[in-house]
């Protein structure tokens, strides 16, 4: 089993409809895919149907003692499951420690696809316990925002995934040759283009490939669903 983390440099880069869209993209090429929510906004349920005012989740099963984390569990499509945060009504904090959590999985699952919220550094927001050997992908767009602080801040570690990118925009393109040269490697060789159908898919409650499965942003999610296989290949 894969632990693929996800997180944005900064919020809004399209983080959680990433999440959702790689997790089907690797369900139509056979791989038994989890999407877990670990982000307090609790949003990756609305790409999966769930109604708004739905508060289920692992974290409120916990903090409300209503049953064991893992009763959240939700079938979305096929092999492709959802286990949402949900909204506790108490500030109680919950047990963030999910290696072992993720070790109970291991049988069930190829792939856990996490959803994160973005890092903030010098700022403590309990980060989950995830245990080691997790792979990672920062999701970063081609603007001036995000340029300033892969600058300040640096780099990381995890590879970069560019999202919403806009070939008209020679703002982008530009920043796309720098970053590709001063971040000769680190960059996902596949780019997500922007594209209504990602803004679509959320309004329709839905991952990207089951909404609009033809659209160019899905076609690029399954290129990147074929380089995470190659990269960090589940097996069973
Ligand atoms: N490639 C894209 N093209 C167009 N819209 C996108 C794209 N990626 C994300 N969006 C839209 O941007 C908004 C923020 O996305 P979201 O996944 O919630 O970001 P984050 O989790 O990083 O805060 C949503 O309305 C989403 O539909
Ligand atoms: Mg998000």
């Amino acid at each position: 089993m894969t632990v693929l983390a996800l997180s944005g440099i900064r919020g809004g880069v399209g983080t959680t409809s990433l999440v959702a869209g790689l997790g089907f993209a690797l369900q139509t090429m056979g791989q038994r895919v989890l999407l877990l929510d670990l982000c307090p906004r609790d949003l990756l349920r609305l790409h999966c149907n769930l109604p708004l005012e739905s508060v289920e989740g692992w974290a409120r099963s916990e903090r409300m003692g209503e049953g064991s984390w893992s009763d959240a569990l939700l079938q979305v499509v096929g092999e492709l499951y959802l286990l949402p945060r949900g909204r506790p009504e108490t500030g109680a904090p919950t047990n963030d420690s999910w290696a072992q959590r993720l070790q109970q999985l291991q049988r069930r699952f190829d792939w856990v696809l996490l959803d994160l919220p973005p890092e903030v550094p010098g700022v403590t927001l309990a980060a989950p316990d995830l245990g080691e050997g997790i792979a990672r992908l920062r999701v970063i767009e081609a603007d001036a925002a995000c340029h300033a602080v892969l600058h300040i801040e640096g780099a990381g570690e995890a590879p970069l995934l560019i999202n919403r990118f806009d070939p008209l925009s020679q703002l982008q393109r530009d920043l796309l040759l720098l970053w590709r040269e001063r971040l000769e490697g680190r960059l996902v060789p596949q780019v997500v283009h922007r594209d209504e159908a990602m803004a679509g898919a959320l309004a329709w409650k839905s991952p990207l490939g089951y909404y609009a499965g033809d659209s160019l942003a899905a076609q690029d999610v399954r290129s990147l669903a074929t380089w995470c296989m190659a990269q960090w290949g589940a097996q069973r």
